[in-house]
């Protein structure tokens, strides 16, 4: 493989979206993204402008921050390796045996990642997410790892200890922000101690971690082998708290169970291995929850032919072949042990040349590996989840709706929220108001009676009908204004109108004044989960004048949302019930 082969546009953006991923800001600007990276402001430029085009960045203007289609390449990942669809359901299981939080991590150069989280907790301690990377000396799963690393890779754990700075080139051990240590021994004493830890680990079979990360977090931790040559596969913590246990109370109490979940993953890891040709990673997410990490495989990969159409557009601001890089990488999600050449041009629409000179510099970067010593399979590694997912994984629905609420309220001069149906009422998860606020003030948390707001009756209307009339049923159906229906039978009828209208309007029956027009906003499974709405006063604009002016902006918006939600996929948050 000579380095002529590898891509230059597609290493230089993956070092742009790296820098742009590991930044404390949400919103990055490009002068710091130069500083990072050590290239050209005009580089930087083509990159943003690129990665902005495939709607994996935003941009005000000014500055970029992470678009939810950014998932894409953890998603690609976490598919493939087919990790969370095999073993979740056994860490719920043992979640609720244990009432304690249970995470799957895999080993991840010197490091831990996690790609399954059911987190159970009470107190207030950090909180890890899918696609996080703990350092191997400070976590439970790193000492299970260690004594299975390569020379190399216990070469770069010593350079970082003695160099405390991350070694540069390909993907950059970005690791999640941690409380320092108390005393910051010197780097001798953490190499002996952890060395220790990891023997000790190897030989009894599990790890401690007694507040390695931060007072008062404890874990332990279990390896999850492969089933052929052992190789230490994963590892499965339960991680508690002092003020319930001590490590050697939580060790004992877990310990069993912890043992017969590995044994079960094992069995399950064993039995879903099948020639990669057979077995395609399109099994739909398992649909547990927020709380999980299914590896969804690629939606809408983009056709060559999309891919190279902006080239005309954008000119020289567009890297075609940074395009092609990623949708290689993107398509590595589409099946489970390993990809061929051939199958990956397959999957993009890539001439085989292009997609082999996209799968070496993906190589070289660390974000693939070949499975077989001929080098014909090729498969994503654990460090693309840092090129994005772990920071979207779980975000809530306020933060990703404002932006669009923001350009809704800018396009049609109104105030926009959206609402989810809790019960029979609505709850407010976001709003932007316009300084012309009449009703009484609604922040995020507000309740109003669904059967009388838009938003309420497009998330009624979108129930199955039994659903629908039992909740009309439950409901005291008050006259909130003169104009509110309160007949059961004509709330129906309007219900009905509204699933076939994709949209509602409402005239002051919430309050008198007050006109509001409200859309579904759908998830990736295509399920109604909330709604988007325009207030306005009914003084300043009527009904038919407010379909025409207000309903395309609304429409728009909701399937703006809805399209970042299904990005999202499972990892959204949509907050407790
Ligand atoms: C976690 O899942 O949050 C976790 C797991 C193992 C550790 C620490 C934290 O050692």
């Amino acid at each position: 493989m000579a380095a002529t082969d590898s891509v230059a546009p597609l290493e230089r953006g993956l070092a742009v979206l790296r820098a742009l991923c590991a930044s404390r800001e949400d919103a990055v600007r490009p002068g710091d993204l130069v500083r990072e990276t050590g290239l050209a402001r005009s580089t930087v430029d083509r990159v943003l402008s690129t990665l902005t085009h495939l709607d994996y960045l935003r941009t005000d203007g000014r500055a970029f921050s992470l678009a939810p289609r950014a998932m894409q390449f953890g998603n690609a990942y976490l598919a493939a390796s087919g990790l969370p669809d095999a073993l979740e359901s056994f860490a719920v299981r043992l979640a609720d045996e244990l009432d304690e939080s249970v995470s799957v991590a895999v080993p991840d150069r010197d490091g831990a990642r996690f790609v399954v989280q059911i987190p159970r907790r009470r107190t207030m301690t950090l909180a890890f997410r899918v696609g996080d990377l703990l350092p191997a000396e400070r976590c439970a799963p790193g000492a299970l790892f260690a004594p299975h690393w390569s020379t190399e890779q216990r070469a770069q754990w010593s350079r970082r200890l003695t160099s405390r700075r991350l070694a540069g080139g390909g993907a950059s051990t970005t690791f999640s922000p941690l409380p320092p240590v108390p005393g910051s021994p010197p780097p001798q004493e953490i190499e002996s101690a952890f060395d220790e830890r990891a023997t000790t680990a190897a030989k009894a079979g599990w790890a401690l971690d007694d507040q390695l990360i931060e007072p008062g977090l404890i874990a332990v931790a279990v390896p999850v082998r492969d089933g052929t040559d052992g190789r230490v596969v994963a590892a499965v913590s339960v991680v508690s708290h002092t003020s319930r246990h001590s490590a050697e109370s939580l060790r004992d109490h877990a310990l069993g169970r912890l043992r017969e979940a590995a044994r079960r993953m094992e069995d399950e890891l064993a039995g879903s291995r099948e020639p990669a040709t057979l077995r395609r990673a399109s099994s739909p997410p398992s649909g547990s929850g927020s709380s999980t990490g299914s590896g969804q495989a690629p939606r809408g990969l983009p056709t060559a032919a999309l891919i190279d159409e902006p080239k005309r557009d954008l000119g020289a601001h567009y890297l075609r072949s940074l395009a092609r890089g990623l949708t290689v990488l993107v398509a590595l999600g589409s099946r489970r042990g390993g990809m061929t050449l051939s199958a990956v041009a397959d999957a993009t629409g890539l001439p085989r040349a292009t997609a082999r000179r996209a799968l070496i510099t993906l190589r070289e970067e660390g974000y693939a590996d070949c499975l077989d010593a001929e080098g014909r399979l090729f498969v994503p590694l654990p460090a693309v989840l840092e090129l994005g997912y772990a920071r979207l994984c779980g975000r809530g629905i306020e933060e990703l709706v404002r932006p669009h609420l923001l350009e809704l309220s800018t396009q049609v001069h109104e105030s926009t929220s959206v609402a989810v149906l809790r019960g029979p009422e609505i709850s407010y998860v976001a709003r932007v108001a316009t300084s012309r606020i009449m009703q009484a003030a609604i922040t995020v948390g507000t309740r109003f009676p669904a059967y009388a707001t838009s938003m309420g009756r497009v998330l009624l209307a979108a129930l199955p009908s039994a659903e629908r009339d039992a909740r009309l049923a439950a409901t005291d159906l008050k006259p909130l204004t003169r104009f509110t229906i309160t007949d059961p039978a004509a709330l129906a009828a309007l219900l009905q109108h509204v699933a076939a209208d994709g949209y509602a309007l409402v005239d002051q029956e919430l309050e008198e004044g007050l006109r509001s027009m409200a859309a579904p906003i759908r998830d990736h499974r295509g399920r109604v989960v909330a709604a988007v709405n325009v207030s306005m006063h009914a003084g300043r604009i009527d009904a038919e004048h407010a379909r025409e002016t207000v309903l395309p902006a609304l429409a728009r918006a909701a399937a703006r949302i809805s399209a970042d939600l299904a990005a999202m996929g499972d990892r959204l948050d949509l907050g407790a019930a």
